[in-house]
């Protein structure tokens, strides 16, 4: 395992040079990384094996920046993801559009909403009443929104739920704070039709022109159990859940029920889920022999490593001999422990085959871990298969 430092690529961890970019910035995922991380990722491969990927996988596939930034390169991929949202968006962001898909889009912010029907709508959510989330005015235009959207057809339909999903948390007023969803009644919500409105016009805009390409497959699945064949991928660039605690179908609750329009969706996302957060299903048994006593004192840390250890080795499988998988996560630090995490990632490549690791640094972060302070570190796993 070869541990190297790339600052630069530490800006490229999050979501926040993809806001303003063009369909990457279409909907708001903390947890994404920048399409530049892939870039680069492909830019390497290309330098070491002396010719570009021709298949790439995101088997932790969020919402789709992985996907998006191999066909912008005109390279077929797939992506995975447990959470029908992430795997809604990831297609509707990468799918290729026609003029009359995005025309007809235009034309439904021209039509009359009912607002009758809205009102007597409900909105199946598991956490909280869905009225205490909006201003009234917002929660009828959002659901009459809703209802007039699957009337909708196949590609009009997705560009329209896709704006209506991405505006929530501005027309509302929760916060996504630290992993769970505050009502705060301070926030100022904005005014939900306007600003779907606003949305539908940049995707609009942005659609124009766009060259289309290899449309991605996206699948409704579990990393650590892929649905795919043995030796297909050339290329994996992906980022797992880090080991912090953070439930998606909790955060994105909002998002997943209305565009489930069920209570139990969120739950069956969490069945799926890398066990990243306290849930129900705590035992591991054969625990990875990498992760060490923590695992049995930190639940949370056993189960982590025992699903990322089941998804490293799919990955491994699907796989081309000569591939490379890069793998971007963060140390994390939980009950006072600091979890090198990359370093149990690299440990478990090495035994289940990978033939060389290489762990590249891209930020780092001072951590209080008491009595001490620790630097720990967000960085790029990458796993060559020999
Ligand atoms: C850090 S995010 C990926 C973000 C992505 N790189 C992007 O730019 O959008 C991790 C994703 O893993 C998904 N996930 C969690 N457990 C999973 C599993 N067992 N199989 C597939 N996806 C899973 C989550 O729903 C989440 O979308």
């Amino acid at each position: 395992m070869r541990i190297t430092e790339r600052p630069e690529l530490g800006r490229l961890m999050t979501f926040e040079l993809s806001k303003e970019k063009p369909v990457h910035g279409w909907f708001w995922y903390k947890e994404g990384y920048a399409p530049e991380i892939v870039e680069w990722a492909l830019n390497c491969e290309l330098e070491r094996t002396g010719r570009k990927p021709e298949t790439v996988l995101d088997p932790f596939c969020g919402v789709g920046t992985t996907l998006l930034a191999a066909k912008d390169n005109g390279i077929e991929s797939a992506g995975v993801d447990a959470s029908s949202l992430a795997a809604f968006v990831s297609r509707a962001k990468t799918d290729d559009y026609e003029r009359e898909d995005i025309e007809s889009a235009l034309a439904f912010l021209q039509k009359k909403l009912d607002y009758r029907v809205a009102e007597r709508m409900d909105w199946p959510f598991e956490l909280f009443s869905t009225k205490a989330a909006f201003p009234k005015r917002n929660h009828t235009e959002i659901l009459a929104l809703r209802e007039a959207i699957e009337n909708e057809e196949g590609r009009t339909r997705n560009l329209l739920l896709l704006a209506l999903l991405s505006i929530l948390p501005q027309s509302s007023i929760i916060l996504k704070d630290g992993g769970v969803l505050k009502i705060d009644r301070n926030k100022r919500a904005l005014p939900a039709r306007e600003i779907f409105r606003r949305k539908v016009k940049r995707m609009a805009r942005e659609l124009e022109g766009r060259r289309q390409g290899h449309v991605p497959k996206v699948f409704l699945g579990d990393a650590r159990a892929l649905d795919i064949g043995g030796s297909e991928v050339d290329l994996i660039v992906t980022s797992p859940p880090y080991l912090n605690n953070i439930d998606y179908s909790k955060v994105y609750g909002l998002e997943l029920s209305l565009l489930s329009m069920s209570k139990a969706e969120a739950e069956e996302v969490r069945m799926r889920a890398v066990r990243s957060f306290i849930g129900r299903r705590m035992e591991v048994d054969a625990m990875p022999p990498e992760v060490g006593d923590v695992g049995i004192r930190i639940p949370i840390v056993g189960t982590y490593f025992k699903d990322m250890e089941a998804g490293i080795m799919e990955m491994f499988r699907v796989l081309t001999p000569g591939g490379a998988a890069y793998v971007n996560v963060s140390n994390s630090v939980i009950h006072e422990t600091h979890v090198i995490v990359d370093e149990v990632f690299a440990q478990m490549a090495e035994r289940i085959g990978f033939a060389e690791t290489e762990i590249v640094v891209g930020a780092e972060r001072i951590a209080d871990v008491r009595p001490q302070k620790v630097k720990t570190r967000e960085s790029v796993v990458i796993m060559r298969k020999g």
